[in-house]
């Protein structure tokens, strides 16, 4: 097949944040954002994986930084392992943001003297790197007293969204959510935002009365686009490209995709790259077909990691969409599964991340997690 040539660009990017063209909707959930800026309610955002919480801070930010009076600063935390990890990416980022580029070593090097920090240049993004050494949970303490002075020094509002937060659970051991409470929670000018997709554990951190940020956040939970916001901008989308889809096509899309964000946006992404000039039903068919092709690898090796119990399980509740009575005679019986068994390997599948689990009155309702998954498991013939 012939490449693309250098000016070929396809509007349904699937991972960077590329500007408000491209961003879809969310105007509720940015308005709710900067309530929370505004009143000073440091925010808890939580969402199923995929959803958007990452673009849209990425998007809320882009609209910040065009303002001169806040500063945003935004961390992800998913690969740290330690104290030390989190609290280097945050003098980082904290430097970078405040700081001229000239002066970032010399800042480093003065702020954290006691810390005996160095500074490297990372390789991908050419970004100074600030290293800390840490020892203990003192050093964890003075170096988030002197991140909190360094924003208290400025006159401007400053944003600070710290993504994966509840990547700190997984730590050996961790002080990081007491030195924020202490640190940077009474700071006047500094609002922080904390956010995730394991709702458990970011519940143990801020609902627990006994741990140090209970209490301290209000929770936002982000949920789906709406079909009318995410059909129109489909449609723009294409219609921009000189490309006509269909509503039933655009209709299709969403249900397929159960508007699931990045699952609407790879299906879409795949469409856009048809050569013809109207789309269809069956180009959503094609695409379809190339979105479960393209993570089909992926859907066998989970295949092979699962019991057969646990497939035969998780492929039911692939067929019915979403089941909300597992133990109910009539799903048991159709699917040829014992209540135990079926107990249990919900229980193993949802810890696991393979189903997502959510209470809708007072019944469990349990669906396929990865989209593309689920349709996969639905057409499996055997
Ligand atoms: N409002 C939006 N407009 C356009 N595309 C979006 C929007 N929200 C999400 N996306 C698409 O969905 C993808 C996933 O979004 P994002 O990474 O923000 O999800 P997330 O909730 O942070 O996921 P995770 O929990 O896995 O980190 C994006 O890369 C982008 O392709
Ligand atoms: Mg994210």
């Amino acid at each position: 097949m012939k490449s693309k040539d250098a000016t070929y660009f396809n509007p349904f990017e699937l991972f960077a944040y590329i500007g408000e063209e491209y961003f879809c909707d969310r105007k509720e959930e940015l308005k709710e954002l900067q309530s929370a800026l505004d009143n000073r309610r440091n925010l808890v955002l939580i969402s199923m994986r995929r959803m958007g919480k990452t673009q849209l801070i990425r998007h809320w930010h882009h609209r910040l930084s065009k303002e001169d009076q806040v500063i945003p600063i935004y961390i992800d935390v998913m690969q740290t392992t330690s104290d030390r990890q989190f609290i280097n990416r945050l003098a980082s980022a904290v430097l970078i943001a405040l700081e001229e580029r000239k002066t970032i070593v010399s800042k480093a090097l003065n702020v954290f003297k006691s810390l005996r920090p160095t500074v490297s240049v990372d390789p991908v993004t050419g970004l100074p790197e600030v290293n800390l050494d840490i020892r203990d949970d003192r050093d964890v303490g003075i170096s988030m007293e002197q991140i909190a002075r360094l924003l208290a020094d400025r006159k401007e509002r400053v944003q600070i969204s710290i993504d994966e937060f509840q990547q700190i659970s997984e730590y050996a051991q961790t002080v990081i959510d007491a030195s924020i409470r202490a640190n940077i929670v009474p700071l006047e000018n500094t609002h922080i935002l904390f956010c995730g997709s394991e709702s458990h554990l970011l519940h143990a951190l801020f609902n627990s009365a006994k741990k140090p940020l209970f209490a301290s956040t209000q929770f936002m939970h982000l949920d789906y686009i709406g079909k009318k916001a995410y059909g129109s901008f489909i449609e723009k989308h294409f219609k921009k490209a000189g490309k006509i889809i269909d509503k039933i096509a655009v209709d299709e899309v969403l249900r397929w995709t159960r508007r699931h964000t990045f699952y609407t946006h790879f299906l879409c992404n795949q469409l856009y790259d048809f050569p013809c000039t109207t789309i269809d039903l069956e180009q959503v068919e094609q695409a379809k077909y190339r979105c479960i092709q393209h993570f089909e690898m992926t859907f066998l090796y989970y295949k092979k990691l699962l019991s057969k119990n646990q497939f035969k399980v998780v492929r039911a509740i692939a067929r019915e969409g979403a089941v909300n009575a597992i133990n109910s005679k009539k799903f048991l019986n159709q699917y040829g599964l014992a209540a135990s068994t079926a107990t249990q390997s919900v229980k193993a599948l949802t810890k696991d991340g393979i189903l997502y689990a959510w209470q809708e009155r007072d019944r469990v309702v349990y669906r396929v997690y990865d989209v593309f998954f689920s349709r996969w498991l639905e057409q499996l013939s055997i």
